[in-house]
C-alpha cells in the first residue's frame, strides 16, 4: 500500500516511503498549504519540479472525480479559515458531535447559518447528554463564542429555553452567544400554520418538525417578517405594526387561527431587554474575528438532501443547508472559507416523509431493525423514529459535488458491528437505465432500481478502538471502499456516542488506498 509520513513544519513537508524506484516518493496534504509539496531525487531543475507538480496534481484531481483537490486546508492557529461541518444526508448524521469534538480543540468562535429549531444535535461528554436546537454545539467550550448567524430563524421562547436549560446544567454561556440582529423571528403562529399545513396536506403530508421552519422562511421571502433587530425599544412602533399585519395576513389564509397579539406583543417586550443583550452585528462581529485571526466553526444544521433547492423537494426544510448557507447565513466572503467537513453516517436515515432509495424494512431481527435498534434512531427534534437504510452511494456522490467536501467523518459505524453482511447501494438504475445524476423528479426517485454491493461484517466491538489499524479487518475494508467509492478522505470515523469515540486519522493520507491494496 502506498503511504506517506509528514513533517508538520510550515512550507517545508516531505514525504516518505515511496513505491520501490519512482523518482517522486510520495504526496502531502499538509493542513499549512494549499498547493501539494514533494520530494524528488532529482530537485536539480525547477522546471522539472513543476512538471512533477503538475503530474501529481493531475494524479490527484483525477482520484478525487476530477475537481479540484481543495487539498486540506483546515484552519490552523498559523493560518486561520472558516472551517464547515455539514450535513451529507437527510440529517443527524452525527453533525453536533464533531463540532463539540473540534471545538474544543481551540476553535474561537462557533456559528450556526440556517435552519432553527428543527435542528437537533445531540452531544455526550462523560455520560451527559446535551441538546442542542438553536444553539451551536460550541457553547460546550468555554473559551469559544457562539453566533448565531443572519441566515437561522429563531423562535425566541425556545432560544431563551435553551439557554435556562443550558445554565441548570452547570455551563456558563453568559456574554458567549451573540445573536444576529438580521435573523428572522419564528412566531407561535409560524409553528401553528407548520401544523395547519401539513396536517392540510393529508397523506402526501411533509412531516415536518412543526417548529415553523417553512412559515418563517415564507414570511421572509415575502417580506413579511420581523427580525431581531426589530426588538430594539426605539422601532417597538414598528414591531408592534409589523406584527399585527402578519397576524392578518396569516388570518386570512388560516381562518381558524387564533392568536393573542396584546399576549404575544406583551412577551416579546417583556424579553426584549434579555434579546438586546445578545444582539449584535454578527456579520461585523465574524469578519473582525477571522481579520483577527480567530479560528471560527460552523455547525450546519439540517443537511444536503433537505436543501430547499438540492434535495428531494418538496419533502425538505425551507434553507439551504448546503455549503452556500455559510456565505449568505453568516455574510462571509467564500474565499474565507478553509475545511469542509462532510458529516455522514455508515448507514442512512430520514425522519419524516420523501423518497428514500436504499430503504430497508424493520421486522424484527432484520438488518433495518439493527440499524434502528442499535443506532437508536429516533429525532432529537421530535422523538420520531427514523426510517433507516443502507449507505447510498449515489447520493453521497452528489452531496459531495455540491458542497466541495474536503474530509468526510464517516459516524455510527460501530452501529454495524454485529451484522453478518453490510450493503452499499452503488448505483440508480431506471427503466434498465443507469442514472449518471441525482433525478430531480421525485416519481423516478421514488422508482429508481438500487444496485448493491455486499461486505462481510464483523462481530468485535470498535467501540474502544482510537486508531484505524484496531479496527477488525472487515471494518477497514468497509470504510476504504466507502472512501474509494465517494472518492473523499475519510478523516473522521465515529464508533460511539462520546465525544472521545472517535478515530481521528488526521491529515495526509493517501486517497489512493483502496481495500484490494490494504
Ligand atoms: P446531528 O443532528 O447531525 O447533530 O445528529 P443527532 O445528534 O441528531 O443524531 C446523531 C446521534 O448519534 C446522537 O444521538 C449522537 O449522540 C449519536 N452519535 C454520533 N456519533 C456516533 C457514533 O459514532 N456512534 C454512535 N453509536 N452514536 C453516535
Ligand atoms: P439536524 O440538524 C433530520 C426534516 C423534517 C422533515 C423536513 C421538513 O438535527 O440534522 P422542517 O421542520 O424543517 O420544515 O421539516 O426536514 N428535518 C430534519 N431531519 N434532522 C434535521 O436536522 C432536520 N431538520 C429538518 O423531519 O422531514
Ligand atoms: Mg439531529
Amino acid at each position: 500500500m502506498f503511504r506517506t509520513a509528514f513533517s508538520k513544519s510550515r512550507g517545508a513537508a516531505w514525504a516518505l516511503g515511496a513505491t520501490a524506484g519512482s523518482a517522486v516518493t510520495g504526496w502531502i496534504w499538509t493542513s499549512q498549504q494549499e498547493t501539494p509539496a514533494f520530494c524528488s531525487n532529482d530537485n536539480s531543475s525547477v522546471l522539472g519540479m513543476l512538471q512533477q507538480v503538475s503530474q501529481r496534481l493531475e494524479h490527484l484531481e483525477h482520484l478525487v472525480g476530477g475537481k479540484s483537490i481543495a487539498s486540506q486546508r483546515s484552519s490552523t492557529k498559523d493560518s486561520p479559515r472558516i472551517d464547515i461541518v455539514l450535513g451529507a444526508q437527510w440529517g443527524d448524521e452525527g453533525k453536533g458531535k464533531l463540532v463539540d469534538m473540534l471545538s474544543s480543540g481551540g476553535y474561537d468562535v462557533c456559528a450556526r447559518v440556517a435552519g432553527g429549531s428543527n435542528a437537533g444535535h445531540t452531544i455526550v461528554v462523560e455520560g451527559k447528554k446535551y441538546k442542542f436546537h438553536l444553539l451551536p454545539s460550541g457553547v460546550l467550550n468555554p473559551n469559544a463564542v457562539c453566533v448565531i448567524g443572519n441566515g437561522v430563524v429563531v423562535h425566541i421562547p425556545s432560544f431563551l429555553n435553551e439557554l435556562d436549560s443550558l445554565t441548570a446544567a452547570g455551563v456558563d454561556w453568559k456574554g458567549r452567544v451573540l445573536l444576529s440582529d438580521r435573523a428572522h423571528l419564528v412566531f407561535d403562529l409560524h409553528q401553528e400554520v407548520d401544523g395547519m399545513s401539513d396536517a392540510g396536506l393529508g397523506r402526501h403530508k411533509l412531516g415536518t418538525t412543526k417548529k415553523g421552519i417553512g412559515p418563517a422562511y415564507a414570511s421572509k421571502i415575502n417580506r413579511t417578517g420581523l427580525r431581531v433587530g426589530d426588538l430594539q425599544d426605539d422601532s417597538w412602533d414598528n414591531f408592534e405594526r409589523r406584527f399585527r399585519n402578519l397576524v392578518e395576513s396569516h388570518k386570512q389564509a388560516f381562518p381558524s387561527l387564533e392568536v393573542d397579539i396584546d399576549e404575544q406583543l406583551a412577551y416579546y417586550k417583556a424579553v426584549a431587554p434579555r434579546v438586546q443583550e445578545m444582539m449584535v452585528d454578527t456579520i461585523q462581529y465574524t469578519n473582525q474575528q477571522y481579520d483577527q485571526g480567530k479560528r471560527i466553526l460552523v455547525e450546519g444544521a439540517n443537511a444536503t438532501m433537505l436543501d430547499i433547492d438540492f434535495g428531494t423537494y418538496p419533502f425538505v426544510t425551507s434553507s439551504n443547508p448546503s455549503v452556500g448557507s455559510v456565505l449568505t447565513g453568516l455574510g462571509v466572503s467564500p474565499r474565507k472559507l478553509g475545511g469542509i467537513y462532510g458529516t455522514v453516517k455508515a448507514y442512512c436515515t430520514r425522519v419524516g416523509e420523501g423518497p428514500f432509495p436504499t430503504e430497508l424494512p424493520v421486522e424484527k431481527n432484520s438488518p433495518g431493525f439493527h440499524l434502528g435498534h442499535v443506532g437508536a434512531e429516533y429525532g432529537t427534534t421530535t422523538g420520531r423514529p427514523r426510517r433507516v437504510g443502507w449507505l447510498d452511494i449515489p447520493q453521497m456522490k452528489y452531496s459531495a459535488t455540491l458542497n466541495g467536501f474536503t474530509s468526510l467523518n464517516l459516524t455510527k459505524v460501530d452501529v454495524l458491528t454485529g451484522l453478518e453482511t453490510v450493503k452499499l447501494g452503488v448505483s440508480y438504475k431506471y427503466k434498465g437505465k443507469y442514472l449518471d445524476s441525482m433525478p430531480a423528479n421525485l416519481k423516478v426517485l421514488e422508482d429508481v432500481e438500487v444496485e448493491f454491493e455486499e461486505l462481510p461484517g464483523w462481530k468485535e466491538d470498535i467501540s474502544s478502538c482510537r486508531t484505524f489499524e484496531e479496527l477488525p479487518m472487515n471494518c477497514q475494508t468497509y470504510i476504504l471502499r466507502v472512501q474509494e467509492l465517494i472518492g473523499v478522505p475519510i478523516r473522521w470515523i465515529g464508533v460511539g456516542p462520546n465525544r472521545a469515540d472517535v478515530i481521528d486519522r488526521g491529515v495526509g493520507w493517501d486517497l489512493s488506498e483502496s481495500p484490494s491494496q490494504s
